[in-house]
């Protein structure tokens, strides 16, 4: 079993440190999810774990199947099991969706075996087609640029084909919940809930309760100036839900975010 293990992590943008000793074990088969006001710290966070240039980290580290994976280029880390679904998606014009999750399949395919000839193409046609049923998304998506034009939630639904076509050992989602209308929510979430089992783990970071009703976390923490101030289970997400985070920046004497 598989595990991402983060020791007091400080991460610095510029020269301002956002992260001020982050610690977090994230185990396949456990649901994390990470909750907090805006500006606390939590996409920091993901950045970090990916490898984002911008993103030094200056004191801790992390480890994922024994690896320490700050050593490691971001290709590494995802073919070592690790995926980003960002906040943020990026477009890429010129690249078809078809071809980027191909790239992407055989790139870890030959990280683990050189001498892979990678995914025929019939094989991969099936393999997407299931995916995108999956997450009910239109076929002509596979032939439109990545996330080229895409709307706020095609973008979110198209991260989620991304880690559903790539089946990560671990996955960080930033705030994929945001900008889904009703319908999309529970569909992500269900593609979230097929790869749900002993092998795959992820950190969700979001700031609505609603998400976890259809995810429903094994744990749940709270970001508050770079920290995690507090974890618990499902029903902590509830309490925030109800009272926002003030009884938390009370308890540990934080002003602000
Ligand atoms: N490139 C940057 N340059 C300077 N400051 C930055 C940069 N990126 C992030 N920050 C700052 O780092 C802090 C943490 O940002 P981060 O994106 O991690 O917050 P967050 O918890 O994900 O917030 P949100 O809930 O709004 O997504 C913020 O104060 C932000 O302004
Ligand atoms: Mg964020």
């Amino acid at each position: 079993m598989s595990e991402l293990v983060i020791n007091n992590l400080h991460v610095k943008i510029d020269d301002n440190e956002i992260l001020k000793g982050v610690n977090l074990t994230v185990k396949q088969g456990e649901i994390h999810a990470i909750m907090g006001p805006n500006g606390t710290g939590k996409s920091t966070l993901a950045y970090a774990l990916m490898g984002h240039p911008n993103y030094n980290v200056t004191k801790g580290e992390a480890f994922f199947k024994g690896k320490n994976i700050l050593e490691l280029s971001p290709d590494e880390r995802s073919h070592l099991g690790l995926f980003l679904a960002f906040q943020y998606p990026v477009a890429i014009p010129g690249v078809t969706v078809a071809n980027f999750l191909r790239t992407a399949i055989n790139a870890k395919w030959r990280a683990d075996d050189p001498a892979n000839k990678g995914i025929r193409i019939p094989e991969f046609r099936k393999l997407l087609k299931e995916r995108m049923d999956l997450l009910k998304m239109d076929h002509s998506f596979a032939g439109r640029y990545l996330n080229d034009g895409f709307s706020g939630g095609e973008k979110k639904r198209a991260e989620i084909l991304q880690m559903v076509t790539l089946k990560p050992e671990i996955a960080i989602l930033d705030e994929t919940d945001s900008g889904l209308d009703i319908d999309a929510l529970r569909i992500v979430s269900e593609g979230v809930n097929a790869l749900r089992g002993k092998d795959f783990g992820a950190v969700i970071i979001t700031h609505y309760q609603r998400i976890l009703n259809y995810i429903k976390p094994d744990f749940v923490h709270v970001m508050l100036h770079g920290h995690i101030v507090e974890s618990g289970g499902a029903d902590l997400a509830l309490r925030l839900e109800e009272q926002g985070y003030d009884w938390l920046r009370e308890k540990y004497d934080i002003v602000s975010p």
